[in-house]
């Protein structure tokens, strides 16, 4: 593979020593990151926290240990700012779901965004609202992963807490809530929650009285870039932030990080590799896949949306592989090693769906998969394999939303999974198209604080916020021999689930 390096046009305004700030609260820690305006990462801090697993497919988060990481990292970026730190940004896990009771009191543990235990609300929202209307008006039909049916659940299963329930609130605005006393969020998280109508970019009344959620309850919808409070006085002293600076709305870690690889036009797109993998393409109106495979939301710029094609399981998959098989071995131990293995891990196949999987298959009971074992396999042919399954899986929704007529010109990729060499030039080849870095890695955190300067006053727009802080690193162009090795299997992996799917609806039932 070629990189080509692009030359930096990094430059000395009069605002250098202004700095802002990214907080994106993630699945697997949190990470702040202290920007200066022209987007270079001063500092950065990440604290890690578990996800709790108490039944198959099930996944939560206690709140209160993302605010201590919140707390602990934004400690030590603030120390490292020598100048005025003017602006936050949040980001964060989308649909994973807050309640607070009237003491403000978190509930009950979150549930998070891959959490598949709702499939039966999912068909009761279906039928109150029937899928059409839910469609129309969400852009999306029910999903597991979305809040509504988390909701629904809480309302069935555990009455008691929904009974107490005064804020419900995402993961990243719990966050807001701490640092700023206010109930808001935005629109790209609170498309998410199915509640919201993405047309209008406000809350649905209709959908709201459908599923007996009063509108107190949520919290007030703002645009990306706008104010949504101010750092108080309790805040600052356990962050070290200072006191009385603006909130950015933010976004939901996918949309930050459209903002964060100046990915904000039709025609672009990016993949990112986090906890889960996404493929994300700005649009200038709501454009829905009738099928519903991937998702429709409102995007970070104001007036414009996007789709977005969700792996559930994608860094999940190589973590928990590494976790269980290959521990003593670094990511880049791990790169080394299956690049010594032929392109097919000569014949396994994985199937990424450890945590049920979203686009395109919308199956909460799918399960992982290794296909083809043999005795001659070794654990790096199944290292190989998960970056494989994980790609094939990522590829299937750049399909699908070229499928819905969106035409894909260029593709940037973020998160962790582009700073390995390896999975990027796997990923090039796959596409078979060029795809770019950006300099800074940061994609969602990035994003946030692009944001949040935007709300300080910073940037005039979020167009020019991209254009100050966003740059391009390199880029890479794909191989056609290995393309067409990569689809023999591809065409093969797309074969298997439909032969599965009746025993992995099975499997669930035993
Ligand atoms: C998007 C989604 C995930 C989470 C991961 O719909 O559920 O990408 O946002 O943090």
């Amino acid at each position: 593979m070629r990189f080509h390096p692009v030359p930096s046009t990094r430059s000395y305004c009069e605002d250098a020593m202004k700095y802002l700030i990214g907080i994106d609260i993630g699945t697997s820690g949190t990470k702040s990151v202290l920007f200066d305006t022209d987007g270079n990462a001063i500092a950065s801090a990440t604290a890690e926290y578990p996800l709790s697993q108490p039944k198959n497919g099930w996944a939560e988060q206690d709140p209160h240990d993302w605010w201590e990481a919140t707390c602990k990292t934004l400690c030590e970026i603030t120390k490292k700012a020598d100048g005025e730190i003017v602006g936050v940004g949040l980001s964060g896990q989308m649909h994973s779901m807050v309640l607070l009771d009237r003491k403000n009191e978190v509930i009950r543990p979150a549930i998070l965004w891959c959490d598949q235990r709702t499939a039966a609300e999912c068909e009761e929202i279906e039928v109150i609202l029937t899928r059409e209307r839910l469609v129309e008006i969400t852009g999306n039909p029910a999903l597991t992963g979305f809040t509504a049916s988390k909701l629904m659940w809480i309302k069935k299963h555990e009455p008691q807490s929904f009974a107490r329930t005064e804020h419900i609130l995402l993961a990243k605005d719990y966050i807001r809530f701490l640092l700023t006393g206010e109930y808001a969020t935005e629109v790209s998280d609170a498309s998410g929650m199915q509640l919201l109508d993405i047309n209008t970019r406000t809350w649905s009344d209709e959908v709201c009285a459908a599923l007996g959620v009063e509108r107190s309850m949520l919290a007030t919808v703002h645009e990306s870039p706008e104010i949504t409070g101010y750092v108080t006085k309790e805040a600052a002293a356990l962050t070290g932030l200072p006191v009385g600076i603006p909130v950015a709305g933010g976004a939901g870690d996918n949309a930050a990080a459209a903002i964060g690889t100046g990915v904000c036009r039709y025609g672009q797109a990016f993949t990112t590799i986090g906890t889960s993998g996404v493929v994300f393409a700005p649009t200038d109106a709501p454009i829905i896949d009738p099928k519903g495979r991937i998702h429709t939301f409102c995007a970070a710029v104001p007036h414009t949306w996007h789709v977005m094609g969700v792996v559930q399981a994608a860094g999940l998959s190589l973590n928990w592989f590494r976790s269980n098989l290959a521990s003593e071995m670094s990511y880049p131990e791990l790169d080394r090693a299956c690049e010594e293995i032929p392109i097919g891990a000569e014949r396994l196949i994985y199937l990424p769906y450890l945590m049920g999987e979203r686009t395109p298959l919308l199956d909460a009971d799918a399960r992982g998969v290794f296909f083809g074992l043999s005795a001659m396999h070794t654990r790096l042919h199944m290292a190989r394999a998960v970056m494989e399954g994980v790609s094939y899986a990522l590829y299937s929704s750049l399909e699908l939303i070229r499928a819905v007529g969106i035409d894909v010109s260029e593709m940037a990729l973020c998160g962790g999974g582009a700073k390995s060499g390896f999975w990027r030039t796997m990923l090039t080849d796959l596409y078979e198209m060029p795809t770019a870095i950006r300099e800074s890695t940061e994609g969602a955190a990035l994003g946030a604080a692009i944001l949040g300067g935007c709300a300080a006053g910073v940037y005039t727009s979020v167009g020019d916020g991209c254009a100050r802080a966003v740059r391009d690193r390199s880029v890479a162009y794909p191989d056609g021999a290995r393309h067409a090795a990569y689809l023999r299997y591809y065409e093969l992996y797309q074969s298997l689930y439909p032969c599965l799917k009746d025993a992995f609806r099975a499997l669930q039932g035993v």
